[in-house]
């Protein structure tokens, strides 16, 4: 009989100020302050992608486990773990959590994945990205009534960033 409670599910995104995540399957900006931030919330945890964030991404990041969501039946990296539905990757997310002894797992995108998942999630780490480029990935909106932010960090570009960026972190609020 398992009665320890569910790992929380956090989910980690880079948003620009007009909504996107993304273009033609890739990050639009380069932020080495983000992924080094995206590193150490990430480390020691397994997470949930897409397939197209994962073939973004383009191999599993090390110190870290990979849960792939895809329908297709589609073959993918030793050492990847693959659900093929939303239900299969939550359970998979809190047995290797569990396994790894990991105090989370993430919900690492893409678009169609956060929209999926947003409200099945404890806590966002969102960065605000100053930028307002084009693309096709969009985050949902981040609704009120369900999300209260505790913590905002504005940080100007460092080396390797572009443009500035803030760090905001939202616990979900009001869970049915
Ligand atoms: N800025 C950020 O923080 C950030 C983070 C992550 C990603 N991104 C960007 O987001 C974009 C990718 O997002 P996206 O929305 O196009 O794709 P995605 O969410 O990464 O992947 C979509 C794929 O996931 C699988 N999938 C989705 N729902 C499923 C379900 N219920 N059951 C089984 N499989 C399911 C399907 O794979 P199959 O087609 O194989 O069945 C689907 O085609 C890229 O531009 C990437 O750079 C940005």
């Amino acid at each position: 009989m398992n009665q320890s409670p569910p790992v929380p599910l956090i989910l980690v995104v880079a948003v620009a100020s007009n909504g996107v995540i993304g273009g033609d399957n890739r990050l639009l900006w380069k932020l080495r302050s983000d992924m080094r931030h995206f590193r150490d919330l990430t480390m020691g945890k397994p997470m949930i992608m897409g397939r197209k964030t994962f073939e973004s991404i383009g191999k599993p990041l090390p110190g870290r486990e990979t849960i792939v969501v895809t329908r297709r039946g589609a073959s993918f990296p030793a050492g990847v773990h693959v659900a093929n539905d939303l239900e299969a990757a939550l359970e998979l997310g809190q047995v290797r959590a569990r396994a790894m002894g990991a105090d989370g797992v993430i919900v690492a995108g893409g678009a169609e994945i956060y929209r999926a998942l947003m409200e099945r999630c404890d806590r966002l780490e969102v960065t605000e990205v100053a930028l307002e480029p084009e693309g096709d990935a969009i985050f949902p909106a981040i609704n009120a009534n369900s999300w209260r932010e505790v913590s905002r960090e504005a940080h100007p570009p460092g080396e390797g960033d572009e443009v500035p960026f803030t760090f905001v972190g939202y616990e979900r609020q009001n869970r049915a």
